[in-house]
């Protein structure tokens, strides 16, 4: 009988506890620290508590993204959709590629800051920017079909097409899509209408040994600065909202 009021009060305290659990809240932002050796990276891991979806972001670093993991809807498991260093503090810190230290997608490319304002004529409705010897675009565009979906990027596996390249919606979107097809899975960075903008590399294998596309939403054209395509100017109090993300499919 003592046994059974003990277990009556154990399922009492469980239940008084799954309530607790059921008003935390359903996001979290934990530390976490890498430590490698005399390395040390300091994290923000921003967790979704019902799923374990997760971004960790790199603080003393200049906010690099270090790990995006969703779940992976054919296998249900969670899965790294950008690359990361496997929690290597020395490899994250010394990574040679991981320069900028600038976490919010920009206009990149920006040759020479110091030379005036071109006028640059808009071009027509468009795909691929063409850029001159100084890989600053020239202005005029091509349609490109290229990433259709229809046939790989080109290149084999160890030798993938380079590309490093952008491209610009030639219609504007409430909601930009981009899918990277990778065996089964569909990789999508999905972008609001603050970006017709996108780079698209393919240079990992030849520049790094791995395997992997970068996609980068663009709020603005390269050399923005000069050809002022999408630039936001903001004066002092002005704010600028947009929003993108990146989802398994
Ligand atoms: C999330 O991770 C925790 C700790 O590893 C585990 O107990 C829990 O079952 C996971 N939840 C989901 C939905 O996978
Ligand atoms: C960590 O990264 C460094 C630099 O890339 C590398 O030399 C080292 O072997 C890595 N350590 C482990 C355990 O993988």
């Amino acid at each position: 009988m003592a046994g059974s009021i003990g277990m009556a009060l154990a399922a009492a305290v469980l239940l008084a506890c799954a309530v607790v659990t059921a008003a935390s809240p359903r996001f979290t932002i934990n530390d976490v620290t890498y430590k490698t050796g005399d390395y040390v990276a300091e994290a923000k891991e921003l967790l979704d508590t019902h799923t374990n979806q997760s971004a960790i972001i790199i603080t003393n670093m200049g906010g690099r993204v270090e790990a995006i993991r969703l779940v992976d809807p054919a296998t249900n498991q969670l899965r790294d959709v950008i690359a990361t260093h496997d929690g290597n503090a020395t490899a994250m810190i010394t990574n040679p590629h991981w320069q900028g230290e600038i976490l919010l997608p920009y206009a990149n490319r920006i040759r020479d800051a110091s030379r005036s304002p071109l006028p640059h004529p808009t071009p027509p409705s468009l795909g691929s920017r063409q850029v001159d010897d100084r890989l600053d675009p020239t202005g005029t565009m091509t349609a490109f079909h290229g990433m259709d979906g229809s046939a790989p990027i080109g290149g084999d596996p160890d030798a993938p097409t380079y590309l490093d390249d952008e491209f610009k919606a030639r219609t504007p979107c409430d909601q930009y899509s981009h899918v990277v097809v990778d065996g089964n899975t569909h990789i999508q960075l999905f972008a609001d209408a603050s970006y017709p903008y996108v780079q698209i590399y393919t240079g990992a294998v030849s520049t790094w040994g791995l395997q992997a596309i970068a996609l980068e939403a663009m709020s603005a054209e390269m050399d923005a600065y000069n050809n002022y395509n999408g630039l936001h100017i903001l004066d002092a109090g002005e704010v600028f909202e947009s929003s993108f993300g990146v989802a398994l499919l």
